[in-house]
């Protein structure tokens, strides 16, 4: 038998042969198909049309603002308990529990930042076939027709969505296993049967409306009879060498959803897909179950490192959203009537007046936990934003300098590695905000340490960082190596803090160190206890500049079930089964808090993770894990960032020049031109990769990514700008273009380009040996400025761009303010009181707006109301600077340097007038060719009121 050492090593080798042999392919046999997953197999099986669930109206019951009825399932008599509740906001939220469950079922907590508050509701019309209820304000009604169960959501004569209109709504209850019963029967076991007996004739149909006149204890055997029925899977479940002893048996839980009128649906990350969703009726449901995927496969509808159960469904008149809050192992099935027909024959359907209305129908099944929806019914894809961030939360705002650019590799080696790469950004002038340490700094993968010989004195380095106004991040995963040397392992076991295996032991798994225990973030005193050991005299070595990175917080366990935990460990009194998809969440949750308190609950944290749930937004940012140096990675990872801001995550970015491989120096170059207008902008590479340090791939190329990366940093202030009102209000920093063209259909499918805010449209080159690319420029009326010639091209065309190796197609939208710093230094910070230029874009109807964003970048002051917000408009010949919040505070150097206005007339004088009432002529350049307007030196504060006119 070989040693664990040995088989660790034999893990390396297989991992080292594999990534360097090129052949890039997951192993799908590691992972399960709906088919080996024995719930999904079941409700995949159960067929339209025969829903055994009918509303027993006479148990309505109506409060305020809480409906309640009971539903029972004819085929087996047991009974669930359905609540609808309206909440503020145009928000429905409907819950599915079983009435009596043997034991409590498993509710998600921690992922609503409240109990959402709700408003009334109040019954219209009421008969033996259903109940029609009034949705407050918005004119909207409710239908739940009793017999099949159905629920539909109307507004004046449109159906929004339905549910169950198909039947597919299955409930597997509790129940307890029939050999257990038949062959174990001591008198313990036979008094929990008496008791279930007990809970079964109460769930049972009331004698009145038994047509066969048996009674109530009868009716609890008919449903027993039915539970007999023991399919292969139900109390147990192997997948390759590993069993799951499932103890509460079958628990599954499906609801199908329809949507009239639909044909776009879009979200639940995370996938490598396109944006737009596709339909699954010929192959597998898309998967949510956080897992480690080693050498993921594109379009694939396969699970990955995170979940995020929302999907968005679009047509040209709405928005509206679906949030299936449950944590456990989930699958979505999307099928539409209008899939595979081309626009010619949706065309001919409608000339000949055969054409049914599209719909599209989607259905979700988890294998534990109760059904709890929530609907958001829109209207406008903002309204659908504001609505889920009044559930779930917004996107942290970051610290300013973590939107700058970021340097990683797996690993740097030592700290004389780490000094000569700085050095190697100022020689070659290439600006930097972060440089990165992976696993191998710690002392033997025992996170919370330090290499001894490599990293000896990391105070050093970090001051050394410090004092260029530059920061880290160390890693810290949620694996704990077994070692009773190490303090960490041995404060966790003591405390008893570890996930337990289904036998009460603590949990071990193999991952990074070897032997490692899996801390039990669902505690809040675990996690509390995790947050304390990040303050400064815990984790030794370390300062205010380093923060931290989680990775392998699915969890990945290389020999557990699907390289993650096995679904019967013990969090208390859950399964890892119900909390899986919520486990990376709380890791991040826990080191975001302790970042906060190492500074005393000043300063913002900076935490990036692998593994993510609805609401991880509210801790830091992700990345799209392992992917690789390929040209359909760098592809890709424009729809998964999309997919991500679309359910609130807007931090988002993947390893630019891709984690496997080795990219071309093309490829690098197009991957920083990319990655410089993605949301978190960080290289990174495999330790088996070659080095990849933007010099080290010739002048041109270097000269190349130094202007990518410039380009990021002058557009600094319009993305903090962007985070802030993301924070603020939820809305995507990078957003899909029908976001802000909702009934421009041509725009519902692209993922090739995207749109940051509002104003500035990317269509990054991702082709090998791209000689141009065709950009949709949306809105008739608008006006696109290339940001680099400005030259000014209409909206609503397809645009073809010329490129060369340099060209980053970006455009400006006629109408918006942008403000930028051109003065590019070695890092964010440096730039802190660097003046501003201001781009002013103007429309057909020659106005423009744009806000500034200004505080001290890092603090939580803002707060406090410590920042400048300020809108600048252009109207009638005159650009102005008005306070967006007066009761706020905070003074700036920072001035006004340059204004540049895009698409402008030549006037005769410009006046410049100030707060204090004076007034001065600006010198002023005029181009005549390009329409552009220069003003040189205004001068202006930049948090000061101001008007310049132009005459
Ligand atoms: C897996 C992560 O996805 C990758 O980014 C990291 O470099 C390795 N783990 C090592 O920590």
């Amino acid at each position: 038998m070989a040693t664990f050492t040995e088989r660790m090593a034999l893990v390396s080798v297989l991992w080292l042969a594999l990534c360097l042999s090129g052949s890039w392919a997951v192993d799908k046999s590691n992972f399960k198909t709906c088919d080996q997953s024995s719930f999904c197999k079941r409700q995949r099986a159960l067929k339209p049309g025969e829903s055994p669930y009918r509303v027993l109206l006479e148990t309505m019951e109506l409060t305020n603002t809480r409906l309640t009825l009971q539903l029972i399932n004819d085929n087996n008599k047991v009974r669930l308990l359905l609540e609808l509740y309206r909440l503020q906001g145009n928000i429905t939220r409907v819950k599915i529990n079983e009435l009596k469950p043997l034991k409590p079922r498993y509710e998600v907590p921690d992922v609503l930042v409240r109990e959402p508050p709700t408003e009334p509701l109040s019954v219209l019309s009421q008969d033996e076939n259903g109940v029609v209820l009034s949705l407050g304000a918005e004119s909207q009604r409710v239908i739940i027709s009793a017999r099949p169960f159905r629920l539909d959501i109307m507004e004046g004569h449109d159906v929004l969505m339905s549910l169950n209109s198909r039947g597919l709504l299955a409930f597997e209850h509790l129940r307890m296993r029939k050999d257990t019963f038949s062959y174990k029967v001591t008198s313990t076991v036979a008094s929990v049967w008496d008791n279930i007996k007990r809970v079964f004739s109460s769930q049972a149909e009331p004698e009145a409306e038994n047509k066969e006149g048996a009674d109530s204890a009868n009716q609890a055997e008919a449903g027993k009879e039915e539970e007999e029925k023991v399919e292969e899977g139900m109390w147990e479940e192997t997948f390759k060498s590993h069993s799951d002893s499932k103890p509460n048996g079958p628990c599954a839980i499906s609801l199908d959803f329809s949507l009239p009128g639909v044909e776009h649906v879009y979200g639940i990350p995370e996938h490598a897909e396109p944006l737009k969703l596709k339909t699954t009726d010929n192959g597998d449901p898309y998967r949510l179950y956080n897992l480690d995927v080693f050498q993921y496969e594109l379009y694939n509808p396969m699970a990955l490192y995170g979940a995020v159960p929302v999907m968005l469904a679009h047509n040209t008149k709405r928005t509206t959203g679906i949030f299936w809050l449950n944590a456990a192992e989930t699958w979505v099935d999307i099928s539409s009537n209008t899939a595979g027909k081309t626009v010619f024959g949706k065309m001919l359907d409608y000339v000949q007046g055969s054409s049914e209305t599209p719909q599209t129908d989607v259905r979700w099944i988890s294998e534990s936990g109760i059904i709890d929806v929530f609907l958001m019914l829109g209207p406008t894809p903002k309204d659908v934003f504001s609505q889920y961030a009044s559930l779930t939360g917004t996107q942290a705002f970051p610290p300013l300098s973590s939107l700058a650019y970021h340097q990683c590799r797996w690993n740097y080696n030592d700290q004389e590695d780490v000094r000569s790469v700085d050095a190697g950004f100022d020689e070659h002038d290439i600006p930097y905000d972060f440089i990165w340490l992976d696993i191998e700094h710690t002392d033997g993968k025992r996170y919370f340490t330090w290499d001894p010989h490599k990293f000896a004195t990391p105070k050093e380095m970090l001051q050394g960082l410090q004092e260029k106004k530059r920061k880290m991040v160390a890693i810290v995963d949620p694996h704990i190596k077994v070692d009773n040397n190490y303090k960490i392992h041995n404060e966790i076991r003591s405390r008893g803090f570890y996930i337990k295996n289904k036998d009460g032991g603590d949990y071990e798994g193999w991952c990074w160190p070897g032997s490692a225990g899996y801390p039990d973030f669902t505690r809040a005193d675990m996690r509390a206890w995790w947050a304390s050991m990040f303050a400064y005299d815990q984790y030794e070595g370390t300062m205010e500049n380093l923060y931290t990175w989680n990775d392998m917080n699915e969890p990945s366990v290389f020999n557990g079930p699907e390289v993650t935990m096995h679904k019967d460990a013990v969090h208390g009194s859950w399964e890892h089964r119900d909390v899986h998809n919520l486990y990376g969440l709380y890791v991040q949750m826990a080191t975001a808090e302790g970042l906060i308190q190492r500074s005393g609950g000043v300063e913002r944290p900076f935490v990036l993770t692998r593994a993510f749930f609805a609401g991880s937004q509210r801790y830091g940012a992700v990345w799209t894990g392992d992917n690789a140096a390929e040209w359909d990675h760098l592809k890709i990872s424009i729809p998964m960032c999309l997919s991500l801001g679309l359910v609130g995550i807007s931090f988002c970015g993947a390893d630019v020049g891709g984690f496997f491989k080795s990219p071309s120096s093309e490829l690098l170059v197009r991957w920083y031109q990319t990655g410089a207008y993605q949301p978190f902008f960080r290289a990174h590479a495999h330790l088996d990769t070659p080095r990849r340090e933007p010099w080290l791939f010739g002048p041109e190329n270097a000269a190349l990514i130094r202007e990518a990366v410039r380009q990021r940093y002058t557009f600094l202030p319009y993305w903090y700008q962007l985070f802030y009102q993301a924070y603020r209000t939820g809305e995507p920093v990078m957003r899909p273009l029908w976001v802000e063209y909702p009934q421009d259909p041509a725009t519902f499918a692209v993922d090739d380009e995207f749109l940051i805010g509002r104003d500035l449209l990317v269509h990054p080159v991702t082709d090998e040996g791209s000689r141009g690319v065709t950009a949709y420029l949306p809105g008739k009326d608008e006006f696109w400025f290339d940001i680099h010639t400005f030259h000014k091209h209409n909206g609503a065309q397809n645009l073809y761009i010329p490129v060369t190796m340099s060209s980053i197609p970006v455009f400006q939208r006629g109408g918006s303010i942008i403000p930028r710093k051109l003065r590019v230094r070695r890092s964010s910070t440096c730039m802190e009181h660097d003046p501003y230029t201001l781009f002013v874009a103007l429309n057909a109807r020659r106005t423009a707006e744009g806000e500034l964003y200004i505080d001290d970048g890092h603090t939580f002051n803002y707060e406090k109301k410590e920042f400048i917000h300020r809108r600048f408009s252009f109207a009638n010949n005159v650009l102005s600077s008005v306070n967006l919040m007066p009761d706020a505070h905070f003074t700036t150097m920072s001035w006004i340097e340059r204004v540049i206005v895009l698409g402008a007339t030549k006037p005769s004088k410009i006046t410049l007038k100030t707060a204090d009432g004076e007034e001065s002529q600006l010198e002023f350049e005029f181009d005549p060719s390009m329409s552009v307007l220069t003003i040189r030196k205004p001068g202006m504060n930049a948090g000061e009121d101001w008007n310049i006119t132009f005459k």
